[in-house]
C-alpha cells in the first residue's frame, strides 16, 4: 500500500511560469525534488548507462556537459511552462539522485484539462525495488491535481517491457504500436504508446 502523497512546497504561481513553484513531492519512500548542479556526476553516470541510451532519447555517448546543459534546461523549461523535471531520490537519502522523471510537452490550454507526456530513467543499481512505480504515481498525481491534466501520454520504444510494466501498474492503458512513432537521435523507431486518463490513476 502506498501512503498518501505529501506536498512539501509552496504552491503559489511563479511569476514567469504557468506552472506552480516547484514543490518537493514524497510518498515517504520516494522523494522528487529539483535537479541541481551537484547532481551532474550522478546524471552523467545514470543517463550514460547503455540501457538508458537504448530506450530513451538522451544523447549517446552522454557527456558531463550534457548533464550541465540538462540542469540549466530544467529551470528554463519550467519557466516556459513546457516541462516539469524532477530528480528521483530515496526519501531517506534526498541528496543522492537515483534517476530522473519529468512531464514534457506540457499543454495547459485544453478545455477541459491539459496534456503532457511522461518520461523517466533509473540508474541500474536502483532498479527492481518499485521506486519508479512510486515516482510515476506521485508525478502523475501532481500533474492531475496541480496542473489540471486530463491525460498523460506514455511513448516507449517497442520492446521496453520494464517501462510498460511501470506505467501499467499506475493505471496507464496500453494503446498500441505506432510505426516509426519515436524519434531517437535522428532515427525513427517503432513506438509503443499508451496513456493515463485522470480518473484512472492508481494512487
Ligand atoms: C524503466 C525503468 C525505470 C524501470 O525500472 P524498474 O526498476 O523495473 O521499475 P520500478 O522501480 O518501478 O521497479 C519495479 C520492479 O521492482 C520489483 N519490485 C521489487 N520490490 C517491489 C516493491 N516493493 N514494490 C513494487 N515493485 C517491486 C517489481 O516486481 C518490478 O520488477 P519486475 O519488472 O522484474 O517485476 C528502468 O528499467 C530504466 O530506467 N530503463 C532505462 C530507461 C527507460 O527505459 N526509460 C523509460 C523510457 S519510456
Amino acid at each position: 500500500m502506498i501512503s498518501p502523497v505529501r506536498w512539501n512546497g509552496p504552491m503559489d504561481t511563479a511569476p514567469t511560469s504557468r506552472l506552480p513553484r516547484r514543490p518537493t513531492l514524497s510518498d515517504g519512500v520516494v522523494l522528487l525534488r529539483e535537479p541541481r548542479e551537484t547532481d551532474v556526476p550522478a546524471i552523467t553516470a545514470g543517463a550514460g548507462e547503455p540501457s538508458v541510451a537504448a530506450y530513451t532519447t538522451v544523447p549517446s555517448p552522454y557527456a558531463e556537459s550534457d548533464a550541465v546543459w540538462f540542469v540549466d534546461h530544467v529551470g528554463e523549461s519550467w519557466a516556459q511552462s513546457k516541462a516539469a523535471h524532477f530528480a528521483v531520490c530515496d526519501a531517506s537519502a534526498p541528496d543522492q539522485l537515483l534517476g530522473m522523471i519529468g512531464l514534457h510537452n506540457i499543454d495547459l490550454d485544453g478545455d477541459p484539462g491539459g496534456t503532457a507526456e511522461i518520461g523517466y530513467w533509473l540508474s541500474s543499481a536502483a532498479r527492481g525495488r518499485g521506486l519508479m512505480r512510486r515516482a510515476v504515481r506521485i508525478l502523475s498525481g501532481w500533474g492531475i491535481d496541480e496542473l489540471g491534466l486530463a491525460r498523460i501520454d506514455w511513448v516507449a520504444a517497442v520492446g521496453n517491457t520494464p517501462s510498460r510494466n511501470v506505467v501499467q501498474q499506475c493505471g496507464y492503458q496500453f494503446e498500441g504500436t505506432v510505426r516509426l512513432g519515436m524519434l531517437q537521435r535522428g532515427q525513427r523507431v517503432d513506438a509503443w504508446v499508451g496513456g493515463l486518463i485522470a480518473s484512472e490513476l492508481i494512487r
